[in-house]
């Protein structure tokens, strides 16, 4: 017994150190970028605006689908945060639409999507999205997360280095990170300097891919893809955009940030989420029947993976009828996203001066923010303070705005702020 105790400890110890070995060299083998180790604060490994609730002690519980009234810790809240643009994640046709697939279905088809996992509803999603985005084919995966990784692993043989805008999103970076090419960045949002770090960095011949958000979740700043083109093409590059916040939200017809600038080309790749706008969940690219075709083929998610469950997956495909069906929930969302930036530019802040339902700024001081924060809390209204990536040191204070919202809600903010801030 005695025995039987000590090897098992000694099998203990000896599995841990496989594992911490096994970390160690799966980090390599990944080519773990290093020196996002050694960053300051607010770095790639800097998820503070996810600890904050930690950091500060407030622990926020919510307890209703979110909406323009969310209910958080037994309370009703006016809501200014999160990414559920037309309020889709609780509307009664998407959740029926996911009990009648788990009914149907079961929770997923436990096995991957090679062998018998392809069933009605994932090939459901697929065709609409290609209906919706009018290309001849879609993939549909279990995060939107993954859409710039396997976006970069299927194009792997059409570039040779990643050329990354600073401030980009851990998916772009992790999903660049995966790939294993030479990975250099460019000053945020700035086509002057993509232009000089190709031109030193490129080797004779080699070809870049472009890796940036299609808008910056922080400030909802939209990168000047145009300009980023011209660059581009004279380097016989590609440009590799993570749409997550722009699809449903950007251009005419809501396909994202290259309708919102009228651009199409054959170098212009996006992946894109069905989790904020759409109200579902899960990360998808679109394209031709042979590029779809080759990165299933070029991305082990395919082949290694269970796909998403029935029930978002049903609730995607209804949330992408709903807004391909309702253009006037998107005039209605920028209507509101103008309203709010017009007032607080009244407030004297600088805000970005595009569509995007995204609005951040800075006070004086953290402390100033989280007093505003918590003020406006006690008043009833959510308005996050937020240090997540591409933030100042700070922090800012970030509304998100929804289609849903009413104009009195939204003065409510404002005239909630003004209150505040004089
Ligand atoms: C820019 C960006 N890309 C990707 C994601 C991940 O998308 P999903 O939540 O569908 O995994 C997010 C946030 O959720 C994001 O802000």
């Amino acid at each position: 017994m005695k025995e039987n105790r000590k090897s098992f400890k000694i099998k203990m110890e000896m599995d841990r150190r496989q594992f911490i070995q096994q970390s160690v060299l799966g980090m390599v083998a990944v080519s773990f970028d290093w020196k996002y180790l050694s960053k300051k604060k607010n770095d790639y490994l800097d998820y503070d605006s996810e600890s904050l609730q930690i950091q500060w002690g407030d622990m926020y519980v919510m307890e209703s689908a979110p909406g323009p009234i969310t209910l958080i810790n037994g309370r009703p809240y006016l809501y200014f945060g999160g990414t559920g643009y037309f309020c889709l994640q609780g509307n009664p046709a998407l959740v029926n639409a996911a009990i009648e697939a788990v009914k149907k279905y079961g929770i997923h088809p436990a096995t991957s999507r090679s062998g018998f996992g392809n069933n009605p509803v994932l090939l459901d999603v697929e065709k609409k999205l290609a209906d919706y985005f009018g290309t001849e084919d879609a993939f549909y995966f279990v995060s939107g997360y993954l859409g710039p990784l396997i976006l970069l692993q299927a194009l792997r043989d059409k570039y040779d280095v990643i050329v990354m805008d600073e401030t980009a999103h851990f998916a772009v970076k992790d999903g660049a990170s995966s790939t294993r090419k030479r990975i250099i960045t460019f000053k945020h949002r700035d086509p002057d300097d993509l232009n000089r770090v190709l031109k030193k960095e490129l080797k004779a011949g080699e070809r870049p891919v472009l890796a940036t958000d299609g808008i910056f979740p922080t400030f909802g700043a939209i990168p000047p893809i145009p300009d980023y083109l011209e660059v581009i093409n004279s380097f016989n590059g590609i440009i590799v955009l993570d749409d997550a916040h722009s699809v449903g939200v950007l251009g005419a017809n809501g396909k994202g940030t290259c309708e919102y600038y009228g651009l199409k080309g054959d170098n212009l790749y996006f992946s894109g989420t069905l989790s904020k706008a759409f109200g579902g969940e899960g990360g998808f690219i679109v394209g031709s029947k042979s590029f779809i075709e080759d990165a299933k083929a070029k991305t082990g998610i395919y082949s290694g993976a269970t796909p998403m469950g029935n029930a978002t997956a049903a609730a995607a495909a209804k949330g992408i009828e709903i807004v391909k069906n309702h253009p006037e929930m998107r005039k209605r969302l920028w209507k509101n996203a103008k309203i709010v930036k017009d007032g607080i530019r009244d407030l004297g802040f600088e805000v970005s001066d595009n569509p995007v339902p995204i609005i951040a700024w800075s006070l004086i001081s953290a402390d100033e923010m989280l007093r505003v924060h918590r003020n406006l809390m006690k008043n009833g209204i959510v308005l996050p303070y937020s240090k997540y990536i591409g933030a100042p040191a700070g922090g800012v204070l970030r509304a998100s705005i929804f289609s849903e919202h009413t104009e009195d809600q939204l003065k409510e903010l404002l005239s909630q702020l003004k209150k505040q801030l004089s």
